[in-house]
């Protein structure tokens, strides 16, 4: 039992690169990887690491003093000024004029780190927000992430806490606490510039805007809804707002992609996922250990060795099944940021189809090898994508610790064991197999169950962890799911983006048909019609692109703002968006998502329309003046008090053109301190 949750354990970690299909999805095809796209060009080698990279622009970059909010633990219970957590938060104030809004990004699921590096950058959207609008940027930390964490002996070494520990740690961590933080750290946020007595600049003073994507789209939907009036305008980008258990819709997007211009691919990513079905099912050990040793050689290898002679036990199974669903996963690992061309998946599919014949076959290898040799080209295509097809370093003992020099440091696995608690409690969006349908991309063994499984094997069952899988009609009933409407908000969606299944411009069958997207801007409060809502649909966009797509930098291109958010893209405009030498290299692909920029533009119209707005007033108990201040707070940033604000640059200009000019392309994948061979040596603790 405790060594299936070290299995567990481990890959959970070693999935926020590629593995482990649902759990770690959202969390690393999500914030992580629209970071990439962005980090990518503050990379000052191909070989720096994230957090190498995030420790260099602290040295440097004043924009990453972290601040910290001091949060009830529980808002709801009887003694809410007991236990305390403190939230993390990064602040600038470079553009800030009086009277400007504070614009409030939500980070979500994951460290806020790798955004603070972007602070500087004007092209950054958030920051580009901020600038055109005279705004105070927040970018803000949700509970149970990052480093806004409670210090306890769990969050120090979660792989050594037992489940009762877990669960009782994560009581807190819930959907309606954490969107609880938000409005508490609103409705007390007081300021302190440099050049400045304190300034109380809550939502019933200045107007709050609100930026989510992903997870925190969905927050900024639903605190649109709960809290009327907190925020004046809300961007919910790629939010999937109805909650699903089994979210084999997922793959649909990737399905119709391939189905485009890879017709063999297609056919093999299909038969492939039959293939490893049917040797798992009927337990051919020699095949799989034959395709695990060619992808993962060494890492298997280890494992096999210290179990001679015992290759049919219950443990080497499991590991087996690792293997497979990280293989099985690593085709699609990136596809919601980056689509066919743009990622994994084409270079994936290029070698697979390739391994034979030059020119590949329109047929594809399955159809036309024997079923031995295409899944040797498989493997071979899994071993080329895999970072782990080797092993470089290796882990010794227990959980490495963030090397940040908060003391006591915090798991550096708690981002990860975070989501899956989110995921096995409230969220469910397992991304699975569903084997009934022709064109199937996944094995069998990728299913809700085993899913449910894992939860109950990591957490235990308790009041929120149930064989039945988190409920999530209570917060489709109590939120709307994709029925949700509201007013002040733009809701934008990737085209090919997999997660718009479950947003409101899913095209599901069981997706609402009533209603109607617009890209008029309505009035203050909404004006329209039931059912008529600000939505845009990227065209070839993916998760996040208008969020992700860098802004161009303004004072180049002209104002983005008077682009027609209707426009149909085409040659001209493509033309017209001159994109930023220096930062056209920030992209992985070299592909920018073009439509974006016309989601970006309505944006700021439609802030431009709701910014005055005072329809929405949001009353709450003033924040008493006592003498102590609710929470630390302090100018991270010298305020050029004799410049505009559009202009104050001075903080930022040469550290930006530093950054872009010695940008070198990205490795593939973000890299991570945490090693796969983890997995080996976690497992060599026990046996
Ligand atoms: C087959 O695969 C190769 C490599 O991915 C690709 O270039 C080619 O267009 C594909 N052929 C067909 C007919 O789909
Ligand atoms: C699997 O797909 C079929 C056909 O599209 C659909 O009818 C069925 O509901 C799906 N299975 C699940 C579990 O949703
Ligand atoms: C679900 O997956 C598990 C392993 O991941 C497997 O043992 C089980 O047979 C699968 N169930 C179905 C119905 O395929
Ligand atoms: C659309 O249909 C849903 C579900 O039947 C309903 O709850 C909602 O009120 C409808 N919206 C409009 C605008 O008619
Ligand atoms: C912070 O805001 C909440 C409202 O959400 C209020 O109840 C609380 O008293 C405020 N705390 C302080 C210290 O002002």
């Amino acid at each position: 039992m405790q060594l299936r949750r070290l299995l567990l354990a481990v890959l959970i970690e070693t999935a926020t690169v590629t593995a482990f299909v649902s759990w770690k999805d959202s969390v690393s095809r999500t914030s992580s990887d629209l970071l990439r796209k962005r980090i990518g060009k503050y990379q000052t080698d191909g070989t720096s690491t994230v957090e190498n990279f995030v420790k260099s622009a602290l040295q440097n970059d004043p924009s990453t003093n972290p601040l910290f909010v001091d949060l009830p633990l529980d808002h709801f219970g009887q003694n809410p000024g007991g236990q305390r957590i403190q939230s993390r938060y990064f602040v600038q104030d470079a553009y800030y004029q009086p009277g400007g809004p504070v614009i409030f990004h939500d980070i979500g699921e994951g460290s806020v780190e790798p955004w603070a590096v972007a602070l500087t950058d004007e092209e950054d959207f958030s920051v580009s927000t901020a600038k055109r609008f005279n705004g105070l940027l927040i970018l803000f930390e949700h509970r149970f992430y990052g480093e806004s964490a409670p210090r306890t002996r769990v969050s120090q070494d979660l792989y050594s806490a037992s489940r009762s520990q877990l669960t009782e740690f994560y009581k807190y961590l819930t959907i309606e606490q954490a969107l609880e933080d938000v409005v508490y750290f609103a409705s007390n946020f007081t300021y302190e510039f440099q050049d400045l007595p304190p300034q109380q600049l809550t939502p019933d003073k200045t107007p709050w805007i609100y930026i989510g994507v992903s997870y925190s789209g969905v927050r900024g939907a639903w605190l649109a809804k709960r809290n009327p009036g907190l925020f004046k305008a809300t961007l919910a980008s790629s939010a999937p707002v109805q909650l699903k258990v089994n979210f084999w819709e997922y793959f649909t997007a990737i399905e119709d992609a391939l189905a485009i211009n890879n017709q063999n691919c297609s056919a093999d990513l299909h038969a492939a996922a039959n293939w490893f079905s049917q040797v798992y099912q009927t337990r051919e050990s020699a095949l799989i250990d034959q395709f695990i040793d060619a992808v993962y050689q060494e890492g298997w290898q280890d494992i096999v060795r210290r179990r001679p002679g015992d290759v049919e036990s219950d443990l080497i199974w499991d590991a087996r099944l690792d293997f497979m669903k990280d293989a099985a996963w690593t085709a699609f690992a990136d596809f919601q940021n980056y689509g066919v061309n743009g990622g994994t998946l084409g270079r994936f599919c290029d070698i697979m189809e390739t391994a034979y014949d030059p020119e590949g076959t329109p047929e594809g290898v399955f159809a036309t090898e024997t079923l031995q040799r295409a899944a040797a080209a498989y493997a071979k295509a899994v071993a080329s994508m895999s970072r782990y097809s080797y092993t470089s370093s290796r882990r010794t003992q227990g959980n490495q610790k963030r090397q940040d020099g908060f003391k006591p440091a915090l798991d550096s696995g708690l981002d990860s064991y975070s989501w899956l608690w989110q995921v096995c409690t409230e969220f469910g969006a397992f991304q699975v197999a569903n084997t009934s349908r022709p064109e199937n991309l996944l094995p069998s063994f990728v299913n809700v169950t085993a899913q449910i499984d894992q939860c109950i094997d990591m957490f235990g069952l308790s009041e929120q962890v149930s064989r039945a899988g988190p409920d999530v009609e209570v917060i489709n009933q109590r939120y709307q799911g994709w029925y949700l409407e509201l007013p002040n908000t733009l809701w934008t969606n990737g085209e090919f983006d997999p997660w718009r299944a479950l947003s409101i411009d899913s095209k599901e069958e069981d997706a609402p048909t009533n209603d109607t997207a617009t890209t008029d801007i309505p009035q203050c409060g909404g004006s329209f019609p039931a059912g008529t809502q600000l939505r845009y649909l990227i065209r070839d966009g993916y998760h996040g692109s208008d969020v992700s797509e860098n802004i161009l930098n303004a004072d180049i291109i002209g104002n983005i703002g008077d682009l027609s958010p209707t426009k149909t893209i085409g040659n001209g405009i493509t033309a017209t968006l001159r994109r930023n030498p220096t930062s056209t290299r920030s992209y992985l692909a070299g592909t920018p998502i073009m439509d974006a920029l016309n989601a970006q533009s309505l944006w700021f119209n439609a802030m431009s329309s709701w910014l005055p707005c005072s329809t929405l007033p949001f009353t709450y108990t003033a924040a008493q003046a006592t003498s102590s201040a609710p929470f630390t707070s302090r100018s991270p940033f010298p305020t050029d008090p004799s410049s505009g604000g559009s202009e104050r640059t001075s903080s930022t200009g040469s550290k930006q053109g530093n950054a872009a000019s010695s940008f070198t392309l990205p490795s593939m994948f973000i890299p991570l301190l945490i090693s796969f061979t983890t997995f080996v040596t976690g497992v060599s603790g026990v046996l």
